[in-house]
């Protein structure tokens, strides 16, 4: 398998980056429920994880992707948790507005956003808030690349690491990374499922 060569992004990747994890994302469980209609989500999607990627991962410097942009990892450093859910909607609303048609689309979003708040951690940890591979190139060791050398970070600064799985299939590949499930969070009675995962940094 070639080496897949990691590097920080820098704002001349954010389109790219966000057309990238919009098309990774497109039929994710949970995307999928908080955004039924697939037109709406191809339309929303880029737009919003440009926002994420500018105004909230950017800032803190955790935004890697590869020489060739197959794949982003938005990460964000001790001390800095989560983005707070007021900020998420605020950036969710301005996309939004930008789009009428759009209309009632994101009604599940400020939901599950306070109920990821609510389990989040409260013990200092990296935070990996998304991840995802361009959809031809999954499967290939990409994935598993990008997090390598962060994970590697975590064990030499001894802090641990934490994740929300919003797709079953993607929880084998976190736990081969070290992460464990310590809660399956439901996220509404007929909605689907989150794994949090959490992962003791190794001595
Ligand atoms: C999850 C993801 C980032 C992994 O990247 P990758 O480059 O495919 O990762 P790797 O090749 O190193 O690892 C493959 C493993 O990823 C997981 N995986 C999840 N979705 C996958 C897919 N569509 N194709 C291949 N592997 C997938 C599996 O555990 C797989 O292992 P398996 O083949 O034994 O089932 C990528 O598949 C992706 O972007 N998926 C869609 C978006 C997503 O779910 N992001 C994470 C949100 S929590």
């Amino acid at each position: 398998m070639p080496h897949t060569r990691v590097r920080k992004a820098t704002t001349s990747d954010v389109s790219q980056l966000a057309a990238l994890l919009a098309r990774a994302m497109e039929d994710d469980p949970v995307i999928c429920w908080v955004i039924p209609h697939p037109e709406t989500r191809r339309r929303v999607l880029p737009r919003f994880f440009a926002a994420m990627i500018r105004h909230l991962y950017l800032p803190a410097d955790q935004v890697y992707t590869t020489a060739d942009l197959a794949a982003a990892a938005l990460w964000l450093p001790p001390g800095n948790a989560a983005p707070a859910t007021s900020d998420v909607l605020r950036l969710a609303s301005r996309v939004v507005l930008l789009l009428p048609l759009v209309g009632r689309a994101l009604m599940r979003a400020p939901g599950m956003l306070r109920l990821l708040d609510a389990n989040h951690p409260k013990e200092p940890h990296y935070y990996l808030a998304l991840l995802g591979t361009e959809p031809a190139r999954q499967g290939h060791g990409i994935g598993s690349a990008m997090l390598s050398p962060q994970l590697a970070r975590c064990d030499a600064e001894g802090i641990p690491a934490y994740l929300e799985s919003s797709n079953w299939r993607n929880v084998a590949l976190y736990a081969r990374h070290g992460f464990k499930v310590t809660k399956e969070l439901k996220l509404a009675p007929a909605g689907p499922c989150m794994w949090l995962m959490w992962r003791e940094p190794n001595d």
